[in-house]
């Protein structure tokens, strides 16, 4: 596996494998890999001729500076993960070489990511998506790729690229992936690291709870779904949520009943201690 610090590097790379006729599978990330990420990765392995992974700790997605300086970073260890993946290169830019002009001078473009970024993390995270479309783009533009893989953990992020792919007219497949969980159901982040064994313990009842929520749902309505998961989990000491919302899972708008779509998904957000997790389900799918 090729490891790639410069721009230059990626664009000669790039350009050869295209030479070669190899479709080319992009899945960016921040490190600190888990096997969520690496699902994504085995997924572009397996559907193109190269699958180029990002491992770049993005500075204009994070609204919290604490956040940032806390943000787990092991190298070393995600590219021995990434080449036993099968990654044919990963791309592990300084900021400077992402950002040459200036972070600054990035955020001068504003992306139009239409309202699917207004809600939730757009409420919550103010500039967050910018930042996030931001880097997408850059690396888009940068490796051109055919096909670029994003989980569905981050449900909203996806809902926010596809509009971004749309507006900025890049010619991308984007291809969600499932969420991958640990076996206790918590959704397996970056961030579980940062949590302490206490608060490990406790963060699987997010999933419990939403889990749950989905036969309770068959019997009650919207708001009583809401009222039942935001309740539960904030019956306990050192979780809180910071907003569970029941939505369209198109427009990313909140539903006042099930029959308003046909796929509807509940998304949140919540404190365990100071980490902040995310994490959605499915209450109605068009299959069933
Ligand atoms: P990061 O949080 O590192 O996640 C990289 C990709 O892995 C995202 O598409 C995310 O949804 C996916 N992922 C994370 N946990 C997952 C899980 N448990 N199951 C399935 N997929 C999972 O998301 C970002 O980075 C950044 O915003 C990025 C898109 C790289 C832009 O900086």
């Amino acid at each position: 596996m090729l490891i790639i610090r410069k721009v230059s590097e990626l664009l000669d790379y790039v350009g050869e494998r295209r030479q070669q006729n190899a479709s080319i599978g992009l899945v960016p990330t921040m490190g600190a890999l888990h096997k969520g990420h690496l699902s994504l990765v085995k997924r572009a392995v397996e559907e193109n001729g190269a699958a180029i992974v990002s491992l770049f700790v993005n500075p204009t997605q994070f609204n919290n500076p604490d956040d940032l300086a806390t943000y787990p970073r092991e190298e070393e260890r995600d590219f021995r993960l990434l080449a036993e993946a099968g990654a044919a290169a990963v791309f592990a830019p300084s900021v400077e070489e992402v950002y040459p002009d200036g972070a600054a001078r990035a955020a001068e473009h504003v992306f139009d990511l239409g309202r699917a970024a207004e809600v939730m993390e757009g409420i919550h995270r103010p500039g967050h998506f910018q930042g996030v479309a931001q880097v997408v783009s850059r690396l888009f533009n940068l490796v051109r790729p055919d096909r670029a893989y994003f989980g569905e953990k981050d449900f909203q992020q996806i809902a926010v690229i596809r509009n971004m792919v749309r507006s900025e007219g890049i010619d991308v497949d984007i291809v969600a992936c499932p969420i991958v969980r640990d076996s206790d159901g918590l959704a397996l982040s970056s961030r579980n690291a940062l949590l302490d064994s206490a608060q490990r313990a406790l963060a699987p009842e997010i999933y419990r709870t939403l889990r749950d929520s989905v036969p309770f749902s068959r019997t009650h309505t919207v708001e009583e779904t809401r009222d039942y998961v935001t309740g539960r989990i904030n019956s306990h000491d050192g979780l809180e949520v910071e907003y569970f919302e029941i939505v369209d899972a198109r427009t990313l708008e909140a539903v006042d009943n099930w029959e308003e779509s046909p796929w509807v998904v509940g998304c949140i957000t919540v404190y365990c201690g100071k980490v902040r997790l995310i994490d959605n389900i499915a209450y109605r799918t068009p299959n069933n």
